[in-house]
């Protein structure tokens, strides 16, 4: 593992926090993510569901909900932990593929995504690792 570097270990302490807060009465299963703008601010999300289960919202949409409809635009990385309610992680929790094409809409290429057990424990990626080929507006111009 990479040697840690202090920013990280912030943003990852972040997610966790944000985690406890999750609403998750129907999968159990509690997510928080900490995303860092470009403006230096961590914006936190956690899962929010409901009894309808596809209005569910992941947490790393609901950090970057936040952060754009504040003004944001630009940002650096995000930090994502989630596991069984309760419980430490037991595992590293990947980005679905909804919340990847959010990422695409707002971020480069190198944005970083930590995928973290624990502050100590984390994997780290770059969008472009996780969304190869990604669509963008680009396309559309
Ligand atoms: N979930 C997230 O919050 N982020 C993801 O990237 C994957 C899934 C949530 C949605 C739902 O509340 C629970 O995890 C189980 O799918």
């Amino acid at each position: 593992m990479e040697k840690k570097e202090a920013w990280k270990r912030e943003l990852i302490q972040s997610a966790l926090d944000a985690r406890k807060r999750a609403y998750v009465p129907y999968s159990g299963f509690s997510v928080g993510a900490a995303l860092l703008a470009a403006s230096g601010k961590i914006y936190q999300g956690c899962n929010v569901e409901n009894a309808s289960f596809g209005v569910t919202n992941c947490a790393e949409r609901t950090a970057f909900f936040k952060a754009v409809s504040e003004g944001e635009r630009e940002f650096k990385a995000i930090a994502i932990t989630g596991g069984k309610v309760l419980s430490k992680p037991s595992d590293f929790a990947y980005p679905c593929g909804v919340c990847r094409q959010v990422m695409q809409e707002f971020c480069d290429g190198d944005f970083a995504v930590l995928v973290a057990k624990s502050a100590e424990e984390y994997k780290e990626y770059t969008l472009l690792q996780l969304l190869p080929h990604g669509f963008g507006g680009e396309k559309l111009l």
